[in-house]
């Protein structure tokens, strides 16, 4: 597999002296061409940060971060972000919202409208394939959630980028919706070949996602575990039942509750209570 993204010994501190914070030490990982990889940890470990990195929004303070044999030095069209809150445009319809970047991007260029006649055809074919053709005149606030967040990622893939950044994209929608957008996104890294870099705190949706799940651990940030999803390519809702996904669900949770640091329930109340463990 050729890589996409190669991270390469970073490291991030935040603030300085006594306030400084090492959101990441030395990360390293090298993900593949149309990879679908996803990250879970506990709050504060850098999961954010590192996808940031990334998008090249945040820079190391040590480190490199190459994408496609070039480093990184800011955000780039090859590489589009969703994140949790959908950030639409209030104003605009759910159509106009998906070609406003490319409108933007035609605009400054100066070009004629044939460009704009592509993207339309482009805007109206991931529509589509998002479910929106019915709602292309509607505001954000006329749809749901599920509906708000398809939109952002249609209006992500509006340039065709190469890699899709996704931090919790699905963490503000119900349990019925967000399965409905698994398979959704599936489909779409099947039929666009993005390479997705996923960030998450449901480690069932990072193993049913992903081809490999990285586990990461807080204080200072790091990058503990990279687990390989032994699932086939191709996922059905049913595999969440069989053996091997429980097991790494099981190995994950226990994990992620090891490097947290966070004593079990039963254990902070016996603690609470004065009663020796
Ligand atoms: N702009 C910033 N300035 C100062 N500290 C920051 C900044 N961004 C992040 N941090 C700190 O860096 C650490 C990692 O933060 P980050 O947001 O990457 O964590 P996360 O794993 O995404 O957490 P969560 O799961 O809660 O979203 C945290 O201690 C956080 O407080
Ligand atoms: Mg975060």
């Amino acid at each position: 597999m050729t890589e996409k993204i190669e991270i390469r010994s970073v490291n991030k501190v935040f603030g300085r002296g006594a306030h400084a914070v090492q959101a990441l030490q030395d990360a390293n990982l090298n993900i593949g061409d149309n990879e679908f990889i996803t990250f879970v940890g506990a709050s504060g470990c850098g999961k954010s940060t590192l996808l940031r990195m990334i998008g090249g929004l945040e820079t190391p303070t040590s480190g490199q971060i190459v994408v496609n044999g070039r480093p990184v030095d800011g955000p780039g069209a090859d590489r589009a972000m969703v994140f949790q809150h959908y950030s639409l445009y209030p104003w605009l319809n759910v159509m106009d919202n998906i070609k406003f970047s490319r409108r933007l991007a035609v605009n400054q260029q100066n070009r004629s409208s044939a460009d704009v006649e592509h993207a339309s055809g482009r805007a109206d074919a991931l529509l589509s394939l998002m479910g929106l053709t019915a709602a292309a005149r509607k505001y954000p606030a006329q749809l749901s959630g599920g509906m708000q967040q398809r939109v952002a990622i249609a209006r992500a893939l509006m340039s065709k980028p190469r890699i899709l950044l996704m931090d919790e994209p699905f963490g503000a929608l119900d349990a019925q919706t967000r399965e409905v957008m698994h398979d959704l996104i599936c489909h779409v890294r099947r039929l666009e070949k993005v390479t997705i870099v996923f960030v998450t705190h449901d480690v069932e949706e990072a193993i049913y996602l992903g081809d490999r799940v990285v586990l990461m651990a807080p204080r200072p940030g790091r990058i503990d575990t990279l687990y390989h999803v032994p699932l086939p390519f191709a996922r059905n809702q049913d595999m969440k039942l069989a053996p091997e996904f429980v097991r790494l669900k099981r190995q994950i949770l226990d994990r992620i509750r090891d490097t947290a640091g966070v004593k079990t329930d039963l254990e902070q109340l016996q603690k609470l209570s004065g009663i020796s463990a």
